[in-house]
């Protein structure tokens, strides 16, 4: 019985140790990194969820170097007429490669390929894969008819998986990149619904340990509050995260700010909840999500730019210089309930 268990941490339960730094500036720094044939400036990917990507967000991603995955709810005409507006909006902002910045996502079955081939014809080059539960035989059938199709031509993100077993098959199946984290966003309901997930550094520590590491770049997805845990995510191996809540109170994601009693305020929700699938669907699979509000956060360069700052620092603290650095050289702690309290802000809690 006591091999069903093991032991796993999440980002509260570890720390970067401090070390021995070079670094005189963060100007000195470069967050930049390969994304199959981009360079993108920043290691942060905005979620295909319908109130974080559409294409203002997209397009505002593309301008400041990142990448964002169109989301999926929608006929395939909606999608492309998305993919014509980001393409529009980059073009008047001179950006010279968009599709550089710009994934779309598409389902499992369905309209999958039809989504797919429609899309890369107008030049799209990252397809992703977007599913819950991604270590399943449909992705690995989905996985091969898109390479029968396109050949190496596109670059495939699929997930989502917890585990190192689901990375590795993956990888085995054509992913070129893999979304690692169930149950683990903000919005998520999967673990009170189903009792299942990982804690996403876990998954992220046990994929980087692979015999597949590096064949495939591994998202970090779902649960990161602040630019503390994409540090954290990046140094367990992770090559890029991927943001949902971060991203859903800003100018660019879809849908209006409301006014209320707590100040101005946007929707977020999960892509599982009863209001997406009431939106998108009018029929109710298991129901693994839930909508809130999220503050209004202005606009999401500014987000970037403090995300920016702290990630840099959380180099320099690691004596980094870039991100090949930082993941060769950091190192983690585990911490205690302790050293939990002292690591928040702990001035209130005093006496
Ligand atoms: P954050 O924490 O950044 O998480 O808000 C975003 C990620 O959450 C996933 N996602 C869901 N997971 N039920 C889930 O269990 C849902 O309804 C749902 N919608 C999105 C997705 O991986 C996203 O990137």
């Amino acid at each position: 019985m006591i091999d069903k268990f093991r032991e796993t941490l999440s980002y509260d339960d570890v720390l970067l140790v401090p070390q021995a730094s070079k670094i005189n500036s963060r100007k000195e720094i470069t967050l930049a990194s390969r994304f199959g044939k981009s360079i993108l400036s920043v290691p942060i990917i905005a979620s295909p969820m319908d109130t974080v990507t559409g294409s203002v967000m997209a397009s505002a991603i593309a301008l400041y170097g990142g990448m964002s995955v169109l989301h999926r709810y929608n006929t395939i005409h909606e999608q492309v007429l998305m993919l014509k507006e980001y393409l529009f909006y980059t073009g008047r902002a001179g950006l010279e490669s968009p599709l550089d910045h710009i994934a779309v996502a598409v389902g499992m079955n369905g309209d999958a390929i039809e989504r797919a081939s429609k899309l890369v014809s107008m030049g799209v080059k990252y397809v992703c894969i977007d599913v819950a539960h991604g270590h399943h035989t449909m992705m690995r059938d989905t996985l091969k008819q898109l390479r029968s199709r396109f050949g190496r031509d596109i670059h495939i993100i699929a997930g989502n998986v917890a585990t190192k077993e689901g990375f590795e098959d993956l990888v085995e199946w054509g992913a070129n990149s893999v979304r690692v984290g169930v149950g683990s966003g903000s919005i998520c309901s999967t673990r009170i619904q189903t009792g299942h997930g990982m804690p996403v550094l876990q998954s992220v520590l046990d994929c980087a340990s692979s015999q597949h590491s590096g064949q495939a770049y591994i998202i970090a997805d779902g649960g990161i509050r602040n630019s503390g845990d994409i540090c954290k995510a990046l140094a367990a191996g992770a090559d890029y995260v991927m943001v949902g809540s971060l991203f859903a109170g800003t100018i660019e994601s879809p849908g209006e700010v409301i006014m209320t009693d707590r100040g101005k305020v946007k929707t977020y929700r999960g892509m599982a909840s009863k209001e997406a699938q009431n939106a998108w669907k009018g029929t109710h699979n298991s129901i693994e999500g839930i909508s809130a509000t999220v503050p209004f956060r202005g606009p999401v360069s500014a987000v970037l730019d403090e995300l920016v700052v702290g990630i840099k620092s959380g180099l320099s603290y690691s004596g980094a210089f870039d991100l090949e650095q930082f993941s060769a050289r950091s190192q983690f702690v585990r911490q205690t309930s302790g050293g939990q309290a002292e690591s928040g802000t702990h001035i209130l809690g005093r006496q």
